[in-house]
């Protein structure tokens, strides 16, 4: 292990010599630390080529365990939803909650509107605005023209571009504005559609301005790129109950239950701190049937995430209420998915997730996934106000303790049998597992 030097032409090594390099360079024990990447390979080689094709540099493969929750009831049909996660408890609270409410009508989802944004961002400094906008309804049609290859198959698949239009910000930055132009790009997710689109647009946009009257004859394009922040692709997703049905298996009544979930939810609406880490639980769900569905988990949290602020002030993504003796359940959040291209139609699990899933549409994806954010949130509030998280959240991560201490199978067995009754807290399981290690009976 060496000083390391600035290495020129890394992408353009071979993946054995990209191996080399850094083994050699940051590891003490250069075999070991081949091992370890050697372990992830797959043995089949094609396989492994296509996940070395997926990004730039691979060495290997990373690990996320892909689970399933069954008995997901949304719109009448059940699903057993493909989730991959990291974090302990997702999977066992997504599933208990599409238990709970699978024999209450389960969920009812729908999407409420399905457009995506983009933007040429440009400078002009022209003082003639009204010149400006004319030229661009002028010319509408040209940027229609100039993208027609682009979009025939998207229009025949009933999507395209929706509308495009001058948007003036000068009040923001000086002689700054965009050409916002909206699409439907039906089952894709579109990104490379949308940014195919804009730039093309910024073409025919510098052609037909320099071609024009207006002074200057110029302008200069900063950027073209989609927006991930689509409030207008928004789903919804709603459960609800008779207040009575609110059992919920410890000794609280089901209205003291519904009340302080209702109490938990308001504060979640008005206090960003907690909002934060209610949103965050309710992304636990979405990323994990997300990133099994081959779509990009970023985009959807950066969206999720802006629209909770839209408001000025960070809230939560979900809401219930309490009225006619009955309790409701909702959450409405935004997000940009895709069923066909990117990784979809390559990534093995991602294939496998979706034909379990019946092949849905995204419109289809972002109810199911709308609805594991709801179950989420309702099975983490479900404990925060009775027994409190750490007793679920502790059970499931007791075995990772169990494998950090390299715990043998019975030895599991025998700790898992222990805390049965009360929550495994990091402390005592290491004390337990040392006593059992030292021939103590645990009782
Ligand atoms: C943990 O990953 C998520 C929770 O903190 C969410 C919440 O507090 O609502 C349990």
């Amino acid at each position: 292990m060496g000083d390391t030097k600035y290495i020129k032409g890394f992408s353009k090594l071979s993946k054995e010599a990209k191996i080399e390099w850094l083994v050699q360079e940051y590891f003490n024990d250069s075999e070991q630390a081949l091992a370890t990447l050697k372990t992830y390979w797959n043995e089949d080689a094609k396989l492994q080529k296509l996940h070395d094709e997926f990004i730039e540099n691979t060495l290997t493969n990373f690990y996320l365990p892909f689970g399933i929750a069954p008995n997901f009831l949304i719109n009448g049909k059940n699903y057993t939803v493909p989730m991959s996660i990291e974090e302990s408890s997702v999977v066992a609270a997504a599933a208990k909650s599409a238990n709970f409410w699978y024999n209450k009508g389960g969920f009812k989802a729908e999407v409420l509107s399905m457009v995506k944004i983009g933007h040429v961002h440009f400078l002009w400094e022209g003082e003639n605005k009204a010149e400006l906008k004319k030229l661009i309804t002028d010319i509408n049609s040209k940027f229609y023209e100039a993208t027609s290859q682009v979009t025939e198959n998207m229009r025949k698949r009933g999507g395209g571009i929706l509308s495009i239009e001058l948007v003036d910000k000068t009040s923001d930055i000086p002689n700054y504005y965009q050409l916002e132009a909206r699409f439907d790009t039906c089952d894709s997710m579109g990104a490379n559609f949308i940014n195919t689109c804009l730039e093309k647009f910024a073409d025919v946009l510098k052609e037909e301005v320099a071609k024009s009257n207006l002074s200057p004859a110029e302008i200069e394009v900063v950027m073209c790129i989609l927006s991930n922040y689509t409030p207008e692709s928004l789903v919804r997703s709603e459960v609800r109950t008779p207040i009575a049905q609110m059992v919920e298996g410890t000794d609280i009544a089901p209205e003291a239950f519904a009340e302080r979930f209702t109490t938990a939810v308001k504060i979640a609406e008005t206090q960003p701190y907690r909002a934060v880490t209610h949103n965050k639980g309710i992304m636990n769900g979405i990323d994990s049937v997300i990133i099994a569905s081959g779509n990009d988990f970023r985009a959807v949290e950066a969206c999720a995430h802006a629209y909770a602020a839209r408001n000025g002030s960070y809230q939560s993504l979900t809401h219930a209420d309490m009225s006619d003796g009955e309790f409701r359940f909702w959450i409405e959040v935004p997000m940009s998915l895709g069923t066909v291209g990117g990784i979809t139609t390559l990534h093995p699990m991602v294939k496998f997730g979706l034909e379990m899933m019946g092949h849905p549409g995204a419109e289809e994806l972002m109810q199911v996934a709308a609805s594991v954010g709801l179950a989420q949130n309702f099975s983490a509030l479900r404990s925060l106000t009775t027994t409190g998280i750490q007793k679920g959240h502790m059970k499931m991560h007791l075995l990772n303790i169990l494998n950090q201490l390299e715990a043998t199978e019975d030895e599991k067995q025998t700790i898992v049998k222990y805390f049965i009754n009360h929550t495994p807290h990091h402390a005592e399981v290491v004390s337990a597992f040392k006593r059992l290690r030292g021939g103590e009976v645990l009782k």
